[in-house]
């Protein structure tokens, strides 16, 4: 990457992106491959991309693993994912932790096995102390899923008294939600020419910047993601406002 798209990145590039990584399955299809062979190919792009983010200024990486709606494939699929994840989190942990990674789960736990989520939490605190990357990794997740599990919090806390209806509103109620430790997106990026964003952080991307590219996940380079970055850091966010004269968004 030329050196002024570099610089151009580290002082307008955005501090939180999110991937969907999209189309492992096509990619393998393509090939006349199983499915899987396509989730494993996926799975081994991710290092790549989050080893790339500290030069490229990005503090936080939120990645779409698995949704809600996941579920619905085959039972082999599905049981295969849920293996490449226990084994991937097995063989990276290492690696994030000498990359000063930090990694969180995001999404609900219940329908998982009692091993991977025995995994996701020595991870998590494996890495608590980490302070480079933020890597948030969005497993049985779904952005409705979120909302409702936050709601269901949050009408207890308002049922015992520590929370007033009057009180609930868009600084209070992502508190409850997964990623309440986490900035906004500011950009998110889906592969695989799909223009949707299924049911992924539904809330936290209310004003965030979209970039939807026909490249398959398993093809997806540390060169790609800096010129998506690069061309972020050209764009004019303006939340609603008028770009004052002076350049900067008017009351915000
Ligand atoms: C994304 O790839 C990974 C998961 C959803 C787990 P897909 O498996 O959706 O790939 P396509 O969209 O079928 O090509
Ligand atoms: C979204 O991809 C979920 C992940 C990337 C994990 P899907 O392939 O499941 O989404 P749809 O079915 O095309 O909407
Ligand atoms: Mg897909």
């Amino acid at each position: 990457m030329a050196e002024d798209a570099t610089d151009s990145i580290a002082a307008r590039g955005p501090r939180h992106v999110a991937i969907i990584m999209d189309g492992n399955g096509r990619w393998a299809t393509m090939r006349g491959r199983p499915r899987l062979f396509g989730h494993h190919a996926g799975a081994r792009r991710v290092r790549e991309i989050v080893e790339s983010c500290p030069e490229y200024g990005v503090k936080y990486l939120t990645v779409f693993a698995f949704s809600t709606e996941n579920w619905k494939r085959t039972q082999a699929e599905v049981a295969g994912l849920m293996n490449l994840f226990r084994g991937y989190i097995r063989r990276e942990a290492r690696a994030l932790l000498a990359n000063n990674v930090r990694v969180r789960f995001i999404g609900d736990r219940v329908r998982l096995d009692e091993k991977l989520i025995a995994l996701m939490d020595e991870l998590e605190a494996m890495t608590e102390g980490c302070s480079g990357t933020n890597l948030t990794v969005a497993l049985n997740y779904g952005g409705r899923d979120e909302v409702a599990r936050a709601t269901q919090r949050l009408a207890e806390d308002v049922a015992r008294g520590r929370l007033r209806p009057e009180e609930v509103n868009e600084e209070t109620l992502p508190r409850y939600l997964d990623t309440w430790v986490l900035p906004d997106p500011d950009l998110v990026i889906r592969t695989s020419g799909e223009a949707r964003i299924s049911n992924f952080l539904l809330w936290q991307s209310a004003y965030a910047e979209y970039e939807f590219v026909d490249t398959l996940w398993p093809d997806f380079t540390r060169a790609e993601f800096g010129r998506l970055l690069h061309s972020y850091s050209r764009r004019d966010r303006r939340f609603g406002a008028v770009r004052t004269a002076a350049g900067g968004a008017a009351a915000r």
